[in-house]
């Protein structure tokens, strides 16, 4: 779907991206991640032409992304890139009306979708859609231009923290909430975040960032367990490396089947680092588990949390 050839972005003279290569498939999420100053920013604005490459070739849909107008990257990628902001003359419904308009949509077609997508990120349409930029707080303000990228239903989603300045309780949901889009639509989705924690819970596929260039790039699972070298073990934290590896699992898919037990029952959507706590909160070795409707689906063991089995959640 998006494709980087010996990609490199010089500023002064300097690279900020140099020879890159990166294959990011149809209907994937990928999450860039690394340390400040790393590329991240400068590959992902690339892709849309918010900066234009020195060196080598993108490929969008096997297109080199020069032969696309800007404007068409712009309808087929929704972008959420804090440093751009809202457009602040324009009210919350405009600017998440701008590909929309730019679409000839119908004015009633444009008025419920951005009700819907207030509603989904969790803000109130009536109170929202006529305020102006300047009156939303900043965690509104970042909703707000995530729900820009989404309006259209872009073939592509670029977003560059787009959670960063959330707390963790509404960061969470939201997570979860583009978790939910991405699977629902099967869209092309990459994130750039400095959040280990963020990259392992979202990502279908890490790319760790160096100095503009690729350190490693795999599943979550494959970056803890098989670390190129000292840098990818040092940057996803060797101490904790156990507890990330938790956090990858869910409960339901590492539960006995058919086993019953008493007690508070945990959501077999829980991950096996939140089911480690309630373990020991607990002080208890088994926890029933039940799945979203309520059901009883079997017991998770303490034992069975170091199993290498299970699928990842
Ligand atoms: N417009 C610019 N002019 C000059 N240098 C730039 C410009 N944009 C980025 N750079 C430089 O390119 C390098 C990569 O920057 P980039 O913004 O891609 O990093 P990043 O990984 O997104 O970092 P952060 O996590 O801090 O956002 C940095 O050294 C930065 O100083
Ligand atoms: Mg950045």
């Amino acid at each position: 779907m998006i494709e980087f050839q010996q990609v490199s972005k010089y500023f002064h003279g300097k690279p900020a991206v140099e020879n890159l290569n990166l294959n990011i498939a149809k209907g994937e999420f990928t999450v860039l991640i690394g340390t400040s100053g790393s590329g991240k920013s400068t590959t992902l604005k690339m892709i849309n032409r918010l900066i234009e490459h020195d060196r080598g070739k993108i490929l969008f849909a096997g297109d080199e992304i020069h032969s696309f107008k800007p404007q068409e990257l712009r309808r087929r990628m929704g972008y959420a890139i804090q440093s751009i902001g809202l457009f602040p003359h324009w009210t919350v419904e405009q600017n998440i009306a701008t590909v929309p308009q730019l679409l000839k949509w119908s004015r009633a077609k444009t008025r419920d979708r951005v009700t819907e997508l207030l509603e989904l990120l969790h803000l109130d349409a009536r109170q929202f859609r006529g305020r102006y930029p300047h009156q939303l707080s900043g965690g509104q303000q970042q909703r707000v231009g995530v729900a820009r990228a989404l309006a259209a239903d872009p073939e592509v989603l670029l977003m560059d923290e787009p959670f960063g300045a959330l707390d963790p309780v509404t960061r969470a949901a939201l997570q979860t909430e583009i978790v939910r889009i991405h699977q629902l639509s099967g869209r092309t989705v990459v994130l750039v975040t400095h959040d280990i924690d963020e990259a392992l819970a979202l990502a279908q596929r890490i790319v760790l960032l160096d100095g503009g260039q690729v350190v490693q790039q795999g599943t979550p699972r494959q970056l803890l367990t098989q670390p190129a070298n000292d840098f990818v073990r040092d940057f996803f934290g060797r101490s904790d490396i156990g507890i990330k590896l938790l956090a990858l699992g869910a409960a339901g898919s590492y539960a006995r089947k058919g086993e019953q037990v008493d007690g508070q029952p945990i959501s077999a959507t829980l991950t096996l680092r939140e089911a480690l706590s309630e373990f020991v909160f607990r002080q208890t070795e088994r926890l029933p588990v039940v799945d979203e409707q309520g059901d009883a689906i079997g017991v998770l063991h303490f034992q069975d949390l170091i199993k290498p089995t299970g699928e990842d959640g």
